[in-house]
């Protein structure tokens, strides 16, 4: 190994998302506008030999797992390709909407994938529709079943709870997960959005949260390692449910993770207003020697933290289809 992607805090990178497109074929109201958004146009996305080739030079410095992100990343032609030679690389995981697993699942899990997180957050067929503007309820909840049944386990939720949009599904939600055998993470909402709607006041925070399940379910806490996730036992267990407290409970202090959009920049945090282009040097010839450099300046300039909180806190340039969920 060269050097590990250290950061002037002492933290190591060691998880990469790497997103794949910034489409998607929803279009969940706090993600896009109903018209989609104006995506990147297709000579600037990384070819799958680009993105082997930078994932490749960032598990030389340390980077141990990847998740696979978009957008919609089970909409990129010939991905179960990817996956294969990815998996080979490092422990390979994927975060998705669910539409496209009943064909997808399979053939992912034969190529390498190890497991699954599907967005879903409502139950309702009608809210989903009014949520995402797509009436495709029935096939997300076929994906999942799907997910399953390829071994693609444990086969994560994620839910985004908005006050007077789905607040009232919490307990429903983790009822109907439990029931299923699926472990629900539900995550605060984030100031992403490119309508720049985002407002404190219907978010819906950890505590909140925690205390309408805590009516239902006796929780007790799990060991809380790195991950973003505070985690719980539900009666006893071995049942979990966790929740991301991106907002209110920053994880920053021992964040070990980089981003890689889908056009080849580095970037060190959801919030970062600087990106590292890699595609350029890349294309340009870089040796990965010179890559390595790139990226091990890119995680030295990693902040503190998001600054949520900070009253001179501004959101991202891109929103978050284009950086990767
Ligand atoms: N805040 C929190 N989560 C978000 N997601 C999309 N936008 C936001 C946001 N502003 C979620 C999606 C999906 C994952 C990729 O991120 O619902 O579960
Ligand atoms: Fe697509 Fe995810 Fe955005 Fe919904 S939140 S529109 S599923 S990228």
């Amino acid at each position: 190994m060269t050097a590990m992607l250290l950061d002037t805090f002492g933290r190591a990178a060691t998880d990469m998302r790497v997103s794949l497109t910034d489409k998607c074929n929803l279009r969940c109201t706090y993600c896009m506008p109903a018209e989609g958004l104006p995506w990147l146009p297709a000579p600037e996305l990384l070819t799958d030999d680009e993105i082997v080739r930078l994932v490749t030079v960032a598990a030389s410095m340390g980077v141990t797992t990847v998740r696979l992100t978009g957008g919609e990343p089970l909409i990129r032609p010939g991905l179960p390709g990817l996956v294969e030679r990815l998996a080979s690389l490092v422990e390979l995981s994927l975060t998705t909407n669910g539409l496209g697993l009943t064909k997808l699942a399979q053939p992912l899990a034969d190529a390498g994938l190890r497991r699954v997180n599907v967005s879903l957050d409502t139950l309702r067929p009608e809210r989903f529709l009014s949520l995402t503007r797509r009436d495709r309820f029935d096939d997300v909840i076929a994906g999942l079943a799907a997910a399953t049944a390829a071994g693609l386990s444990p086969v994560k939720v994620n839910t985004v709870l908005m006050r007077g949009v789905n607040d009232d599904e919490a307990g429903d939600l983790l009822a109907w997960c439990l029931d299923h055998g699926y472990e629900l993470r539900f995550i605060e909402q984030m100031p992403l959005d490119p309508q720049h709607g985002w407002d404190r006041s219907t978010m819906v925070a950890a505590d909140e949260i925690l205390e309408m399940l805590s009516g239902r379910h006796e929780l007790t806490p799990c060991e809380r390692g790195t991950a973003p996730a505070e985690v719980w036992l539900v009666d006893g267990g071995p049942a979990r449910v966790g929740v991301v407290g991106s907002v209110t409970r920053p994880f920053c202090g021992t964040c070990d993770r980089i981003r890689l959009t889908a056009d080849g920049q580095l970037r060190t945090c959801l919030f970062a207003r600087e990106e590292s282009d890699l595609r350029a040097p890349l294309r340009a010839g870089a040796t990965d020697a010179e890559l390595a450099v790139r990226m091990q300046v890119a995680v030295r300039g990693k902040k503190a933290g998001h600054g949520i909180d900070d009253p001179d806190f501004l959101q991202p340039d891109r929103p978050m289809s284009a950086i990767g969920g």
